[in-house]
């Protein structure tokens, strides 16, 4: 049967897209003082740990609970924790109906300077409702889909795995299933840029090289009641 495609796209009452995947992407506006100053705190840890400096650096994951009478750690985690709570309360909105407090707590928060095509392979976190990612220096990663020069990967980029990666590997593919095709998002590097996303999505950072190392902080968040920060089972 020969079919042509419509013209324009109306909302079909039929059509059921499910699951959508939230990602919550932000700029910090005190990033330009704040970040400079996190520089010099993540760069007097490195020193400090480091007796030959190596291509890159991941810090324990304990950054927040070392550093948390520093003013500008200070505000980069009020900054995340507004964040995160933007994203779960827009999506759990139908559930927290009842909710009248909640508590945010940063479980987990690391740093990582990175150059010399150093990377990670692609992963997922745990322990934690939210996961994200800071850009303190974003140096010389690629800053748009344009900076990716042809041919190339692209540097520093984090990229985002979708479901359709799955569907999409040594699968089938043809006019039917186009969509299919569109399996991940870009996250490109910019100074100040926050990312929140679920810690079960599948994500890697491209490799990077360039003049400065491009600097980094990822974290995880969970959202308990402010009675404790275990939960039963009722949620109560
Ligand atoms: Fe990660």
């Amino acid at each position: 049967m020969k079919k042509t495609p419509p013209k324009t796209q109306k909302k079909n009452p039929n059509l059921h897209l499910l699951w959508p995947t939230p990602i919550l992407v932000k700029k910090f506006g005190q990033h330009q003082k704040v970040n400079k100053e996190l520089m010099e705190i993540f760069s007097t840890h490195r020193n400090k740990l480091e007796k030959t400096k190596k291509p890159m650096f991941v810090s324990e994951d304990n950054i927040w609970a070392l550093y948390k009478d520093e003013p500008a750690l200070q505000k980069l985690v009020k900054f995340i924790m507004d964040g995160v709570f933007e994203i779960a309360s827009e999506v759990n909105a139908p559930y927290w109906k009842n909710v009248k407090d909640l508590n945010i707590e940063i479980t987990g928060l690391w740093f990582q300077m990175t150059n010399e095509h150093k990377f990670q392979e692609t992963h997922v976190h745990g322990n934690c409702s939210w996961s994200g990612v800071y850009y303190v220096n974003a140096a010389n990663a690629d800053k748009t889909k344009d900076d990716v020069k042809s041919g190339d990967m692209p540097n520093g980029v984090t990229r985002f795995y979708g479901p359709n990666m799955e569907a999409s590997a040594g699968g089938h593919g043809e006019f039917g299933n186009m969509y299919l095709q569109d399996t991940h998002f870009d996250s490109y590097p910019e100074d100040g840029k926050l990312v929140v996303f679920p810690p079960h999505l599948k994500h890697m950072p491209f490799p990077y090289a360039g003049e400065e190392d491009r600097v980094i902080v990822s974290f995880h968040a969970q959202i308990h009641n402010p009675n404790g920060f275990k939960y039963d089972y009722s949620f109560s």
